[in-house]
C-alpha cells in the first residue's frame, strides 16, 4: 500500500531541534506502531567523509564539499527508498533542506517518481537563547567536533549556521505549489500546518502540538502492593495491603519533601492507585486509560484456578501479543491504543507523577526508553519503585528510585 508510506522530511537551520523532533516523532510513531526510521544526512556524510574540519565545509563556495554533500543526500534517498520499498512504513528524512532547490528535488524524485507521501516539517527558531543553549548542550557533543575544546566547537557550528543561513528559504505554498507542511516556532510555541492529508500526518500534527522542550522530570510507580496480591487473584478493584499503604507513605514523604515545582498527578481510577497518591500534596487527575489490563473473563480468578496453562503462557515471551490472544481480555496493542491521549498528556505536562499498574507502566516506559514491542513484556517493573525519566541529550534516562518495603513479587502476574 504506497500512499500509506510516508516520508517526513525536516527542514531547517542547524541547532534548531530537527534531529530531536526526528528522534521523538520516531519514537512516537514506532510505539503507536508504524515500521519508522530516521535517516541522518550528518551520519551519511560522515560515512563517506569523515569528520568535517571545520564550517568552510559548509560554504557554499566549496564546491568539492558541495558535491559530496549531494552525493550523501542520494545516498540516503536511495536507503529511503529501499526502506519504504520493503517493510518500512514512514521515513524520517533528517537534513538541513533550506533551499527549495533541494526541496522541489525530493519532490520530483520521491513523491511524483515514487509515489510516497511527502510531509515537510520545518523547525524554525529565532530565539537566539534556545540556539545558543542547543548549540552548547547538543552540538559541543557532536562526532564532527570530537577531540574539540567545546568553546571551539560552539564557535564553530555559530560559522556553520550562517553558511546555511545565506541559502535558507522558508517553506512557502505560494511558491512551491505542491508542499505540504507542518512548521513548529521556537520550539513548539506556535504550530501551523498546511494540507496534511492521511492518518500519520494529522497523529504527527497533534503529537507536536503536545510537544514542549521545558525541562521536566516524569516520575512513574506503580500503586503498591494490594489485598488480592496476597489471594493471587488477577483483576478485580483492591484496596492497598498494609505493607501497600505503608508504600504510599514513604512515597508520598519523598515527593512532598522533594518539593517538585508544579507537580501534577496522574492515577488509574482503580482504589488502590487513588490510595497510593492519597497523602501527595499536589493536583491530582484520575485517567481510566491507565487502569490495569483488563483481563476480561479472568479478572476474578486466581492464575492458578484459569483452566487454560496460564503460568506456562505467561512466561513464554515469545512476543507481546502472546497475552490474552486466548481470552476476550486485552493485549499490549490495546494498551497502548487507549495510552495514546495519555502520552499526549504527560508530553504536554511540566512535572509528573503517574501512578497505574505494570503492564500499563511497561508500556509507558517502552514509549519513553524506545523499546520494540517485543520487548515490552520483559520490561522489568517492579513494586515499590519510583522510576524518574529525565531527558538527556536527545534520549531520556532512567533512573530506579526503590524504597525498602517487603512485597510480592508479581512480575508476570499482575495487569
Ligand atoms: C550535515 O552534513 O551535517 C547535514 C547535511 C544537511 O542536511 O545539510
Amino acid at each position: 500500500m504506497k500512499n500509506r508510506k510516508v516520508i517526513l522530511a525536516m527542514v531547517g537551520l542547524p541547532a534548531r531541534g530537527k534531529t530531536y523532533i526526528a528522534k521523538n516523532l520516531s519514537r512516537y510513531l514506532k510505539w503507536i506502531g508504524f515500521k519508522t526510521r530516521i535517516f541522518n544526512l550528518g551520519d551519511y556524510r560522515r560515512k563517506l567523509s569523515g569528520t568535517c574540519s571545520n564550517h568552510t565545509f559548509f560554504s557554499i563556495d566549496n564546491e568539492h564539499a558541495v558535491a559530496i554533500r549531494e552525493k550523501c543526500c542520494s545516498e540516503a534517498m536511495i536507503d529511503v527508498c529501499k526502506w519504504l520499498g520493503g517493510d518500512g512504513e514512514v521515513a524520517i528524512f533528517d537534513a538541513t533542506n533550506t533551499t527549495r532547490q533541494r526541496r522541489a528535488f525530493l519532490n520530483s524524485t520521491l513523491a511524483e517518481k515514487m509515489g510516497y507521501s511527502l510531509f515537510f516539517i520545518e523547525s524554525i527558531c529565532d530565539e537566539q537563547t534556545i540556539v545558543e543553549s542547543t548549540v552548547r548542550e547538543i552540538k559541543s557533543k557532536n562526532p564532527d567536533y570530537r577531540g574539540k575544546n567545546k568553546e571551539e566547537a560552539y564557535t564553530d557550528f555559530m560559522k556553520r549556521i550562517d553558511h546555511y543561513q545565506q541559502r535558507y528559504e522558508t517553506l512557502n505554498e505560494k511558491q512551491e505549489s505542491y508542499v505540504r507542511y507542518l512548521k513548529t516556532f521556537n520550539a513548539g510555541e506556535k504550530v501551523v500546518f498546511y494540507k496534511p492529508n492521511n492518518l500519520i500526518e494529522n497523529k504527527i500534527i497533534n503529537y507536536l502540538r503536545s510537544s514542549h522542550i521545558r525541562s521536566r522530570t516524569i516520575y512513574l510507580t506503580r500503586t503498591g502492593e494490594s489485598e488480592l496480591n496476597f489471594t493471587r487473584e488477577l483483576g478485580r478493584n483492591t484496596r492497598l495491603s498494609a505493607r501497600g499503604r505503608e508504600y504510599a507513605q514513604v512515597l508520598s514523604k519523598f515527593i512532598n519533601e522533594s518539593d517538585i515545582s508544579d507537580l501534577k498527578v496522574l492515577t488509574s481510577s482503580a482504589t488502590r492507585s487513588i490510595q497510593a497518591a492519597a497523602l501527595i500534596q499536589a493536583p491530582k487527575q484520575q485517567l481510566k486509560a491507565l487502569n490495569k489490563m483488563n483481563w476480561c473473563e479472568f479478572d476474578e480468578a486466581t492464575y492458578v484456578e484459569t483452566k487454560f496453562p496460564f503460568p506456562q503462557d505467561l512466561t513464554t515471551k515469545t512476543g507481546y501479543r502472546y497475552q490474552h490472544d486466548f481470552t476476550n481480555g486485552e493485549t499490549y496493542d490495546d494498551i497502548i491504543k487507549r495510552l495514546e491521549a495519555v502520552i499526549l498528556q504527560i508530553e504536554h505536562e511540566g512535572n509528573i507523577l503517574v501512578i497505574s499498574h505494570q503492564k500499563v507502566l511497561q508500556c509507558i516506559l517502552a514509549y519513553f526508553l524506545d523499546y520494540s514491542r517485543n520487548e515490552i513484556p520483559n520490561i522489568q517493573v517492579p513494586q515499590n519503585t519510583l522510576f524518574k525519566l529525565t531527558l538527556s541529550g536527545y534520549d531520556y534516562n532512567l533512573e530506579h528510585i526503590p524504597f525498602d518495603i517487603p512485597t510480592i513479587d508479581t512480575h508476570e502476574v499482575e495487569g
